[in-house]
Protein backbone atom coordinates (compact mmCIF):
# COMPACT_ATOMS: atom_id res chain seq x y z
CA UNK A 1 0.00 0.00 0.00
CA UNK A 2 1.36 3.51 -0.83
CA UNK A 3 2.67 5.86 2.26
CA UNK A 4 -0.15 8.22 3.47
CA UNK A 5 1.66 11.05 4.98
CA UNK A 6 0.64 14.48 6.15
CA UNK A 7 3.10 17.54 6.10
CA UNK A 8 2.82 20.47 7.85
CA UNK A 9 3.93 23.51 5.63
CA UNK A 10 4.82 26.23 8.44
CA UNK A 11 6.15 28.73 5.60
CA UNK A 12 7.75 32.22 7.05
CA UNK A 13 6.23 32.02 10.29
CA UNK A 14 7.66 31.13 13.88
CA UNK A 15 10.11 32.99 15.56
CA UNK A 16 12.38 30.72 17.35
CA UNK A 17 10.52 30.60 21.01
CA UNK A 18 7.57 29.60 19.45
CA UNK A 19 8.85 27.24 16.40
CA UNK A 20 10.58 25.28 19.47
CA UNK A 21 7.87 25.41 21.59
CA UNK A 22 5.43 23.52 19.06
CA UNK A 23 8.18 21.07 17.53
CA UNK A 24 8.69 19.41 21.38
CA UNK A 25 5.12 19.62 21.46
CA UNK A 26 4.62 17.85 18.37
CA UNK A 27 7.78 15.53 19.10
CA UNK A 28 6.79 14.72 22.73
CA UNK A 29 2.94 13.95 21.81
CA UNK A 30 2.13 10.38 21.03
CA UNK A 31 0.85 10.21 17.89
CA UNK A 32 -1.40 7.66 16.83
CA UNK A 33 -2.13 7.44 13.38
CA UNK A 34 -1.10 5.61 10.13
CA UNK A 35 0.19 8.13 8.44
CA UNK A 36 3.68 9.63 8.09
CA UNK A 37 3.78 12.90 9.48
CA UNK A 38 6.53 15.73 8.13
CA UNK A 39 6.99 19.26 9.20
CA UNK A 40 8.66 21.83 6.78
CA UNK A 41 9.80 24.55 9.16
CA UNK A 42 12.14 27.61 7.82
CA UNK A 43 15.03 26.05 6.91
CA UNK A 44 16.82 28.02 10.08
CA UNK A 45 15.14 25.48 12.01
CA UNK A 46 16.17 22.54 10.36
CA UNK A 47 19.60 21.37 11.82
CA UNK A 48 18.13 21.90 15.35
CA UNK A 49 14.78 20.10 14.93
CA UNK A 50 17.02 17.28 13.14
CA UNK A 51 19.26 16.72 16.21
CA UNK A 52 16.65 16.48 18.55
CA UNK A 53 13.67 14.49 16.40
CA UNK A 54 12.12 11.28 17.92
CA UNK A 55 11.17 8.60 15.32
CA UNK A 56 7.70 9.66 14.89
CA UNK A 57 8.44 13.21 12.61
CA UNK A 58 10.39 13.38 9.36
CA UNK A 59 12.19 16.73 8.34
CA UNK A 60 11.39 18.83 5.25
CA UNK A 61 13.01 21.98 3.78
CA UNK A 62 10.60 24.45 2.03
CA UNK A 63 13.12 24.95 -0.60
CA UNK A 64 16.71 24.30 -1.90
CA UNK A 65 19.13 25.21 -4.83
CA UNK A 66 18.69 23.94 -7.78
CA UNK A 67 22.59 23.76 -7.97
CA UNK A 68 24.92 21.18 -6.13
CA UNK A 69 27.04 23.31 -4.09
CA UNK A 70 28.94 26.44 -4.58
CA UNK A 71 29.09 30.21 -4.96
CA UNK A 72 25.14 30.97 -4.64
CA UNK A 73 24.86 32.95 -1.67
CA UNK A 74 21.87 33.11 0.62
CA UNK A 75 21.15 29.37 -1.15
CA UNK A 76 21.10 26.16 0.49
CA UNK A 77 21.60 22.59 -1.55
CA UNK A 78 20.17 19.49 -1.67
CA UNK A 79 23.07 17.92 0.15
CA UNK A 80 23.28 19.37 2.82
CA UNK A 81 19.76 19.19 3.51
CA UNK A 82 20.52 15.25 3.49
CA UNK A 83 23.64 15.42 5.48
CA UNK A 84 21.41 16.70 8.77
CA UNK A 85 18.94 14.28 7.73
CA UNK A 86 16.05 15.96 5.98
CA UNK A 87 14.24 13.74 4.20
CA UNK A 88 11.78 15.52 1.68
CA UNK A 89 12.07 19.17 -0.03
CA UNK A 90 8.83 20.54 -1.65
CA UNK A 91 9.48 21.63 -4.97
CA UNK A 92 7.16 24.36 -7.06
CA UNK A 93 4.95 25.54 -3.84
CA UNK A 94 2.25 27.84 -5.75
CA UNK A 95 3.68 30.76 -3.58
CA UNK A 96 7.37 30.38 -4.55
CA UNK A 97 6.17 29.93 -8.70
CA UNK A 98 4.49 33.43 -8.46
CA UNK A 99 6.75 35.37 -5.97
CA UNK A 100 9.66 34.03 -7.27
CA UNK A 101 8.96 32.94 -10.38
CA UNK A 102 10.14 29.64 -10.21
CA UNK A 103 9.09 27.81 -13.85
CA UNK A 104 8.72 24.32 -14.97
CA UNK A 105 12.21 24.11 -15.66
CA UNK A 106 13.80 25.08 -13.00
CA UNK A 107 11.45 22.86 -10.99
CA UNK A 108 12.73 20.30 -12.99
CA UNK A 109 16.02 20.76 -12.02
CA UNK A 110 15.44 20.86 -8.27
CA UNK A 111 13.83 17.89 -8.34
CA UNK A 112 17.09 15.91 -10.39
CA UNK A 113 19.21 17.86 -7.63
CA UNK A 114 17.10 16.33 -5.07
CA UNK A 115 16.88 12.75 -6.42
CA UNK A 116 20.41 12.72 -6.83
CA UNK A 117 20.97 13.67 -3.21
CA UNK A 118 18.64 10.89 -1.96
CA UNK A 119 16.17 13.99 -0.73
CA UNK A 120 12.20 13.07 -1.88
CA UNK A 121 10.62 15.86 -4.09
CA UNK A 122 7.16 16.70 -2.54
CA UNK A 123 6.27 18.21 -5.96
CA UNK A 124 3.45 20.81 -5.77
CA UNK A 125 1.05 21.56 -8.52
CA UNK A 126 -2.37 23.36 -9.02
CA UNK A 127 -4.57 25.50 -11.04
CA UNK A 128 -5.59 29.52 -10.28
CA UNK A 129 -8.77 30.46 -9.84
CA UNK A 130 -9.25 31.55 -13.14
CA UNK A 131 -8.08 28.98 -14.73
CA UNK A 132 -10.45 26.58 -12.07
CA UNK A 133 -13.13 28.80 -13.27
CA UNK A 134 -12.01 28.90 -17.23
CA UNK A 135 -12.23 24.55 -17.22
CA UNK A 136 -8.64 24.82 -18.66
CA UNK A 137 -7.41 23.23 -15.20
CA UNK A 138 -6.27 19.84 -16.05
CA UNK A 139 -4.42 20.99 -18.81
CA UNK A 140 -2.42 23.45 -16.34
CA UNK A 141 -1.57 20.41 -13.91
CA UNK A 142 -0.88 18.11 -16.88
CA UNK A 143 1.58 20.24 -18.17
CA UNK A 144 3.06 21.05 -14.41
CA UNK A 145 3.68 18.08 -13.85
CA UNK A 146 4.67 16.39 -17.32
CA UNK A 147 7.27 19.59 -17.86
CA UNK A 148 9.10 19.04 -14.47
CA UNK A 149 8.29 15.39 -13.86
CA UNK A 150 8.01 13.27 -16.81
CA UNK A 151 11.78 13.19 -17.72
CA UNK A 152 12.05 10.93 -14.57
CA UNK A 153 12.43 7.42 -15.07
CA UNK A 154 10.50 5.08 -13.44
CA UNK A 155 12.00 4.18 -10.59
CA UNK A 156 12.87 7.74 -10.20
CA UNK A 157 9.46 8.82 -10.22
CA UNK A 158 8.62 6.22 -7.28
CA UNK A 159 10.64 8.02 -5.35
CA UNK A 160 8.70 11.67 -5.61
CA UNK A 161 5.43 12.43 -3.72
CA UNK A 162 2.81 14.74 -5.64
CA UNK A 163 0.90 17.82 -4.01
CA UNK A 164 -2.15 18.70 -5.57
CA UNK A 165 -2.48 22.35 -4.01
CA UNK A 166 -5.35 24.31 -6.26
CA UNK A 167 -3.80 28.07 -5.49
CA UNK A 168 -7.76 29.69 -5.09
CA UNK A 169 -8.00 26.79 -1.70
CA UNK A 170 -4.42 28.18 -0.09
CA UNK A 171 -4.78 29.93 2.37
CA UNK A 172 -8.49 31.29 1.85
CA UNK A 173 -10.51 28.84 3.75
CA UNK A 174 -11.65 27.98 0.61
CA UNK A 175 -11.69 24.04 0.11
CA UNK A 176 -12.06 21.82 -2.67
CA UNK A 177 -14.66 19.41 -2.14
CA UNK A 178 -13.68 16.15 -1.42
CA UNK A 179 -14.94 15.35 -5.11
CA UNK A 180 -13.30 18.04 -6.48
CA UNK A 181 -9.87 16.98 -4.86
CA UNK A 182 -10.73 12.91 -6.07
CA UNK A 183 -11.31 14.12 -9.27
CA UNK A 184 -7.64 15.56 -9.75
CA UNK A 185 -6.02 12.75 -8.21
CA UNK A 186 -7.15 10.68 -9.93
CA UNK A 187 -6.27 12.44 -12.88
CA UNK A 188 -3.16 12.78 -11.94
CA UNK A 189 -2.35 9.20 -11.13
CA UNK A 190 -4.01 8.60 -15.02
CA UNK A 191 -1.35 10.34 -16.29
CA UNK A 192 1.09 8.18 -14.75
CA UNK A 193 -0.49 4.87 -15.72
CA UNK A 194 -0.12 6.47 -18.87
CA UNK A 195 3.23 7.42 -18.72
CA UNK A 196 4.61 4.61 -16.40
CA UNK A 197 2.73 1.97 -15.69
CA UNK A 198 -0.45 1.22 -13.13
CA UNK A 199 1.92 -0.50 -10.66
CA UNK A 200 4.24 2.76 -10.71
CA UNK A 201 0.93 4.90 -10.67
CA UNK A 202 -0.45 3.19 -7.28
CA UNK A 203 2.97 3.63 -5.63
CA UNK A 204 3.32 7.23 -5.66
CA UNK A 205 1.35 9.28 -2.94
CA UNK A 206 -0.67 12.02 -4.06
CA UNK A 207 -1.23 14.87 -1.01
CA UNK A 208 -4.02 17.45 -1.24
CA UNK A 209 -3.07 21.30 0.36
CA UNK A 210 -5.24 23.57 0.45
CA UNK A 211 -7.37 24.83 3.79
CA UNK A 212 -7.07 21.32 4.58
CA UNK A 213 -8.01 21.36 8.44
CA UNK A 214 -9.25 19.50 11.14
CA UNK A 215 -13.14 19.72 10.04
CA UNK A 216 -12.59 18.11 6.48
CA UNK A 217 -9.58 16.49 6.72
CA UNK A 218 -11.25 13.18 7.37
CA UNK A 219 -13.70 13.35 4.44
CA UNK A 220 -11.16 14.47 2.05
CA UNK A 221 -8.40 11.63 3.25
CA UNK A 222 -11.20 9.15 2.73
CA UNK A 223 -10.83 9.03 -0.89
CA UNK A 224 -9.07 6.63 -2.93
CA UNK A 225 -6.10 8.72 -4.73
CA UNK A 226 -6.24 11.00 -1.66
CA UNK A 227 -2.71 9.93 0.35
CA UNK A 228 -2.53 12.84 2.63
CA UNK A 229 -2.30 16.02 3.14
CA UNK A 230 -0.50 19.27 2.96
CA UNK A 231 -1.02 21.51 5.65
CA UNK A 232 -0.40 25.10 5.86
CA UNK A 233 -2.46 27.30 8.68
CA UNK A 234 -3.61 24.21 10.68
CA UNK A 235 -0.29 22.88 11.22
CA UNK A 236 1.00 26.30 13.08
CA UNK A 237 -1.51 25.00 15.78
CA UNK A 238 -0.44 22.19 17.57
CA UNK A 239 -4.45 20.78 18.43
CA UNK A 240 -5.42 20.65 14.56
CA UNK A 241 -2.79 19.79 13.60
CA UNK A 242 -2.73 16.61 15.72
CA UNK A 243 -6.14 16.22 14.75
CA UNK A 244 -5.24 15.98 10.76
CA UNK A 245 -2.63 13.64 11.61
CA UNK A 246 -5.02 11.10 13.36
CA UNK A 247 -8.22 11.95 10.45
CA UNK A 248 -6.06 8.34 9.48
P1 LIG B 1 -3.15 26.28 3.76
O1 LIG B 1 -1.78 26.14 2.95
O2 LIG B 1 -3.41 24.96 4.42
O3 LIG B 1 -2.93 27.39 4.74
O4 LIG B 1 -4.21 26.59 2.76
C1 LIG B 1 -1.43 24.96 2.29
C2 LIG B 1 -0.09 25.12 1.62
O5 LIG B 1 0.21 26.21 1.12
O6 LIG B 1 0.72 24.17 1.56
Amino acid sequence: MRKRIVAGNWKMNLNNSDAQALFESLNSNKIVSSAEVVIAPPSLYLSEFASKKGQQICLAAQNCSDNDNGAYTGEVSASMLYSIGVKYCLVGHSERRQYQNESDVLLKQKVNVLLKNKVVPIFCCGESLDKRKSGDFFQVIQAQIENSLFHLTDSEIKEVVIAYEPIWAIGTGLTASSDQAQEIHAFIRALLVEKYSLQTAEEISILYGGSCKASNAKELFMNRDVDGGLIGGAALDLDSFLAIIESF
